[in-house]
């Protein structure tokens, strides 16, 4: 089949380029860099340079797709004069725009964990509204909705804490399992939902493994060989202010905060619990050796 991966060769779109390519498919992939054209090329993939804001661009790339894979592309969180909410609904408009002037009528979309809801999600609500403009596409287009849950990638960001304090600080903590998830299990399952029939809209989330905080703690200081990291709770007003001093602008931080909040109040993970997938291979273990690589270098 001719397949469109929007997301370049990013965690998910370079491991599912390389999935659809082994499995015969045609693979075009987009990228806004010119200079990732060779490397498209060497995979055996074809380039398509250009913007997820350039509609026109889009529909080009599109028509005569048998199916296109859909993904909004991570914001600069540092960026204060950028409107986040405005940066995701933009390209969502951008793609609806295309798939109906292209007249693709399989979409595998990137939404998240959180999606299920327009409120008390934090920074995830963005996803909920780029999923109700997909939507409104017509009936005649199938959406495959993909819920990941949060990336173990996320916990580089605990690296500075643990070389500066011995300890990994948000305002969520404890011995409650929650679900993490590797970008490489996220491409197998969208590769498989892509040679899978369409029928219609449907959703899915995807999760790798299941981990308290605790055990996070416990797990990532085995692979850095420090058995002291200790998972610190503090509350939501202190670690706003962590995360301002970090560079943060107040609004982005309270976004976090709030999505934080849902994983200890139940909201984030409660249509999740309602539709469990199956657990992928990448276990948290694994990450961890990724993440020692990335602590020592
Ligand atoms: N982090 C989480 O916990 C989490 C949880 C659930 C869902 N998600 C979703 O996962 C997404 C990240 O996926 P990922 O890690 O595979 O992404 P990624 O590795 O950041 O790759 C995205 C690629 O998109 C390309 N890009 C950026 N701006 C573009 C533009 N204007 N036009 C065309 N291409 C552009 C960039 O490559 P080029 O430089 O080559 O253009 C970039 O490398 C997030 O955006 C979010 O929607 C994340």
């Amino acid at each position: 089949m001719k397949i469109v991966v929007t997301g370049s060769l990013g965690h998910i779109s370079k491991p599912l380029t390389a999935l659809l390519l082994q499995q015969g498919h045609s693979v075009t992939v987009i990228s806004s860099n010119p200079e990732r054209t060779s490397q498209i090329e060497e995979m055996g993939a074809k380039p398509a340079i250009g913007s997820v804001n350039d509609v026109a661009f889009l529909t080009a790339t599109f028509k005569g797709a048998d199916i296109v894979y859909l993904m909004e592309p991570p914001f600069n969180f540092f960026d204060y004069n950028l409107d986040l909410d405005a940066y995701w609904i933009n390209i969502a408009r951008s793609y609806v725009q295309a798939v109906e002037q292209s007249g693709v009528t399989k979409l595998v979309h990137l939404s998240s964990i959180g999606a299920h809801r327009n409120n008390n999600v934090g920074i995830l609500s963005i996803h909920h509204e780029v999923e109700k403009l997909l939507s409104q596409l017509p009936a005649t287009v199938s959406i495959k909705t993909m819920r990941p849950v949060g990336f173990y990638y996320n916990m580089f960001a605990f690296i500075s804490s643990i070389k500066n304090a011995n300890a990994i600080i948000q305002n969520y903590g404890g011995d409650e399992k929650e679900p993490w998830v590797s970008p490489i299990d996220i491409a197998t399952v969208i590769a498989e939902e892509i040679n899978r029939p369409f029928t219609k809209r449907s959703i899915r989330y995807i999760a790798s493994d299941e981990v308290s905080p605790n055990e996070v703690a416990t797990i990532l200081g085995n692979a850095i060989g420090n058995n002291n990291i200790k998972w610190t709770t503090v509350s939501d007003t202190e670690f706003i202010s962590n995360l301002v001093r970090a560079g943060f602008s107040e609004s982005t931080a309270s976004r976090f905060a709030e999505m934080n909040a849902g994983r200890r109040n139940g909201i984030l993970y409660e249509d999740y619990i309602q539709n469990k997938p199956e657990l992928g291979n990448i276990k948290l273990a694994d990450f961890a050796k990724e993440f020692a690589r990335l602590y020592n270098a």
